[in-house]
This record gives structure tokens, C-alpha cells and sequence, in this order.
């Protein structure tokens, strides 16, 4: 039986149903949620218990997965770990703790791994403990923007190169990175028009990391930057995903901007598991 797909709005989004991901899926399963994944940049698929294994077998269908770097509790694992979850004990972390801190940095609408120089081309999320209120996270397309710019600004934009920089992200919500632990981020330069290999469909790669335009000063190419951030995120064009235990997401990190929204993290608990799957190639 083919599986179903839903569009979720009339600009981007789907909820895919008749296949369980847990087990192996067949190619042409795989075929079908590919290039339902390349049409609408996010896929929602409800009632997907996955084990950490499972969900690895799943992800690497789409590629190599990423390692996760310091800083994340999920450091040296295929696993960033969204959490107000001590790994160890499992009790929930005190807000006052830089774990949490941390995490602010992901209500800002970013796209994941975009601040290295081979950047992400999916992340899956799967929903293992949800709060009963609050938590959602929010979704907005660079390509429906993309179709919405003029042609003289697609013009200009297709010559754009941005820098994207962690340490500057981490720097917006007054995260600060000690000396060593900056140096195991570096800034990454992408071209800011990023094309589909599959549909030719054209996004920008902008979000948090984007700290500035190559060649102009900082201050313009800031201003630039969040202008189109504000124009990808207008209330009309999101998506906002409210969890259900056991919701698996699959999001284009090449086409989607996303950002968690805030729940009480002291007397609720959470924990998503993100497995990032790499583009496998520098983007210019
Ligand atoms: C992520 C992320 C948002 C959330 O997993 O990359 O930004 O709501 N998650 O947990
Ligand atoms: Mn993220």
C-alpha cells in the first residue's frame, strides 16, 4: 500500500501515514518519503515509537549521519539530545544550569549545522517524552520566501556568500564559549541561494548561525539577514508542530527555518532525539 500524504498548509509540510519506520522499509517505501521529504521540506509522521537504534537505521537511509559536537549533552554520539533531562540521572536540570542556558539558543529560527562547512541536508525528531502544554516547535520555508522575492532581488541574492558562526548564535542569547571550546567551531562561508539536487527548487540558508554578508560591513549585513528571517517567519507562512509522544520530524535543514517554543521546564519533562544527516558536500 502506498503511503498517504497530507499537506499540513497551502505553502509546505505534509503528515505521511501507512509505514512503520521502525522496521526495515523497502526501497521503494523509501522512494516515496524522499521525494515527499524534496516537495514539502517537512514531513510529519505521527505513532513512530523508535528505540535510538531504530531511529539511526532509519536516518541513515537519507545519508551520513553528523556526530554531535561538544556543548550538547548528546557530544560524541549520532544523538543531539533536546532536553530538560539530566543524561545521567534522568531528573530534570535546574533552569539556572548552563545545560539549559544552552538551549535557549534554539528558540531562535535557525536551520541545524548550517555554521559548518559541510552542512546538513535533514534533521529526524523524535518526540520520546512530551509536557502536557507548551513545547511546540515552529516551521518556515526559505524556498516559499525564495518564490516570493522579486527578480531583481533573486538577481542580487544568486552572487551572496553569508558567513554562519555558532559562537555568534550561542552569542545573541548570551551564551558565552570558552577559548577552547569556541576553537571547535570555526565560521563556515555558504552561498546564500541553495538549490535542490533533486527539484532545481531554490532557498536561502539564513537563521541564526548567518552572522553576516561577506564583503559588507557587519551592521548591514545583519540588518539584511534578519529582514529576510522576518520576511520567512510572517505568522501566515509557519507551520507550528504541537507534539504528541512518539511524532516523528523530518525537516530539509536546506529549506526550513525552525525554533522550539518555551514550556515549563521545572516541572515538566521532555526529550527529543535528533539524528542530523549530513549533505555530505561543502556548498561552494
Ligand atoms: C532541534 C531543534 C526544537 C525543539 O532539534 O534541532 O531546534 O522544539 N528543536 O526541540
Ligand atoms: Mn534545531
Amino acid at each position: 500500500m502506498a503511503i498517504s500524504i497530507k499537506p499540513l498548509t497551502p505553502h509546505f509540510g505534509a503528515e505521511l501515514a501507512g509505514v512503520d519506520i521502525s522496521n526495515h522499509i523497502t526501497n521503494i517505501q523509501f522512494g516515496e518519503i524522499r521525494e515527499a521529504f524534496d516537495e514539502y521540506s517537512v514531513l510529519v509522521l505521527p505513532d513512530q515509537p523508535l528505540t535510538d537504534e531504530q531511529q539511526i537505521i532509519f536516518s541513515q537511509r537519507f545519508g551520513i549521519l553528523e556526530s554531535t559536537r561538544a556543548l550538547n549533552p548528546g557530544s560524541g554520539t549520532p544523538f543531539a539530545r533536546q532536553s530538560n533531562l539530566d543524561i545521567k540521572t534522568g531528573e530534570t536540570i535546574p533552569l539556572s544550569d548552563r545545560r539549559m542556558f544552552y538551549q535557549k539558543a534554539n528558540m531562535l529560527w535557525h536551520s541545524d549545522s548550517t555554521f559548518k562547512s559541510v552542512p546538513s541536508l535533514c534533521s529526524v525528531l523524535s518526540a520520546r517524552e512530551i509536557p502536557p502544554v507548551g513545547g511546540a516547535t515552529e516551521f518556515a520555508s526559505t524556498r516559499v520566501l525564495y518564490g516570493r522575492l522579486s527578480e531583481n532581488e533573486q538577481n542580487k541574492f544568486a552572487d551572496l556568500v553569508i558567513e554562519h558562526d555558532f559562537v555568534y548564535s550561542r552569542g545573541i542569547v548570551g551564551f558565552t564559549l570558552s577559548e577552547d571550546e569556541a576553537a571547535k567551531f570555526p565560521a563556515a562561508h555558504h552561498d546564500l541561494v541553495r538549490k535542490n539536487k533533486n527539484n532545481g527548487r531554490r532557498s536561502l540558508m539564513i537563521g541564526a548561525h548567518a552572522k553576516t554578508v561577506v564583503g559588507w560591513s557587519e551592521d548591514q549585513g545583519r540588518t539584511f539577514l534578519e529582514n529576510l528571517v522576518l520576511r520567512a517567519t510572517a505568522p501566515n507562512l509557519i507551520y507550528r508542530h504541537e507534539w504528541r509522544e512518539n511524532d516523528v520530524v523530518i525537516w530539509d535543514n536546506q529549506a526550513i527555518l525552525h525554533r522550539a517554543t518555551p514550556y515549563d521546564t521545572t516541572n515538566h519533562r521532555r526529550l527529543m532525539q535528533r539524528t542530523t544527516i549530513s549533505s555530505s558536500m561543502p556548498t561552494n
